[in-house]
């Protein structure tokens, strides 16, 4: 038995799909646990690029069980979509994708909720993807209206289910957003159409995978956003609404944690956040044009710009002990290949005093001035490299420097989005 989950170390985007896709090699199973189609999960093999939002990015090794967990709010729609762009491109699902029967549904009106909050709210909006997570989220916590996958597969409590909760959030979109009502019927069809379409891949997923891994398999845990953004852990409230810590990959598929034996975190090696709220190393100058430039950095869900800035060792720092993190994967180290020097933040200046941890009050986070450390850039392309030590001696500068800073090995490094571009570290 092996298990690894591998997590977003920052503030999403990552690179996580990559590193799972190249794990995926010597994986039996890969999960996703928590989060939903705010995902934007890219794998790039042999010139082709596939973005997940639901289904884990394991699933485009034949043969490989994915697992979609109690954890994960499930939007049917979003699922319907990547199943039939599989099918397109050859890619069968059959008998290996499992769906858990207690993951909770994003319906329309969380979605329609959703944006009608961030448009009241103005200038103060958390900048969501709009993916109707958070009301599904709280729906679940909530207990009144939470709709889950196995409610699906009785159409007659779905129906009268369904048709008394529409009826509620139309209240609320209506009376308090001025939002024109949803349309209760099509609603309750769709459902229940959606549950014939769903009920093969149902089943109770923590019975599933105990036993896969009693069979001495090796699963791969898939998180999704970063640890920063757990709702927990991160930067309250400009967090999603899941726990996106490796906590969450046990409450989100039913494994105990004493089963879980490696915990990777995925870093860039510079810092991004799309969305709002505090990030105190961001560029707000050309410095971080370029790097939006170099590294592309459009967000693969919305299309939105993402904020680009220097490496930042205390957000690793909090990403180590929340996660409990035995290993890193460095990603994107190729989009520093030509820059001449290089900023890493060691810790934050308030007031006159030195902190290394990232501080959990945002007030705290707002006084805080970045204190860097420069190095010199190694200028010179890194894209072919396949042996770590082959990587230009400024190149590896930086990389053990922040191995150093943070106190856990980077045993990954991710030189291009290729399956091939990567380097392993012993
Ligand atoms: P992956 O898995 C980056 C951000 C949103 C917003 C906040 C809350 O691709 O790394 P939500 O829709 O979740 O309620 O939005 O979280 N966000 C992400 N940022 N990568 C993601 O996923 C994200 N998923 C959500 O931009 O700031
Ligand atoms: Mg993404």
């Amino acid at each position: 038995m092996s298990t690894k989950v591998v997590l977003g170390a920052q503030w999403g985007d990552e690179g996580k799909a990559k590193v799972v896709d190249y794990l995926t090699i010597d994986a039996d199973c890969v999960v996703r646990y928590q989060g939903g189609a705010n995902a934007g999960h890219t794998v790039k093999v042999n010139g082709n690029v596939f973005i997940f939002h639901v289904i884990p990015a394991g699933i485009l090794h034949p043969g490989k069980i994915c697992v979609i967990g109690n954890g994960v709010v499930l939007d049917p729609e979003a699922l319907f979509k990547e199943l039939k762009e599989l099918k397109e491109r050859g890619i069968s699902v059959d008998g290996r994708l499992f769906i858990s029967d207690t993951a909770h549904l994003v319906m329309p009106y969380h979605k329609a909720l959703e944006k009608a909050v961030e448009e009241n709210q103005g200038s103060e909006k958390l900048g969501t993807t709009l993916r109707g997570i958070g009301p599904a989220y709280r729906d679940k916590v909530e207990r009144t209206y939470g709709v889950r996958v196995m409610d699906l597969l009785d159409a007659n409590s779905l129906r009268e289910k369904l048709t008394q909760t529409v009826r509620a959030k139309n209240q609320i979109l209506t009376r308090i957003y001025g939002q024109e009502p949803l349309d209760e019927r099509k609603i309750v069809e769709n459902y229940i159409e959606s549950g014939e379409k769903l009920r093969s891949f149902v089943t109770d997923t923590s019975v599933l995978l105990n036993r896969i891994l009693d069979e001495n398999k090796t699963v791969l845990f898939e998180g999704a956003q970063g640890t920063l953004l757990d709702v927990d852990h991160g930067t309250y409230p400009f967090v999603t609404s899941s726990n996106t810590t490796a906590g969450g990959a046990c409450t989100g598929t039913g494994i105990g944690p004493t089963r879980i034996e490696e915990v990777i975190g995925v870093t860039k090696a510079y810092t991004t956040r799309v969305g709002n709220g505090p990030f105190p190393t961001e560029l707000l100058d050309e410095e971080g044009d370029r790097i939006r430039e170099l590294g592309q950095e459009y967000g693969a869900t919305t299309g939105r710009p993402r904020r680009c800035g220097w490496f930042d060792a205390t957000i690793l720092r909090r990403a180590r002990i929340v996660n409990g993190l035995t290993s890193l994967a460095l990603t994107r180290l190729d989009i520093l290949d030509s820059l001449d020097r290089l900023k890493v933040c060691v810790g934050y200046q308030v007031e006159g005093d030195l902190i290394e941890e990232f501080p959990t009050d945002p007030r705290v986070l707002e006084r805080c001035e970045p204190v860097y450390e420069e190095l010199s850039g190694w200028c010179s392309p890194t894209t072919e490299v396949r042996i770590a030590d082959e990587l230009p001696a400024q190149a590896r500068k930086y990389v053990d420097r922040i191995s150093e800073l943070i106190g856990v090995p980077i045993n990954l490094i991710s030189v291009g989005p290729a399956r091939d571009a990567t380097i392993e570290r012993k």
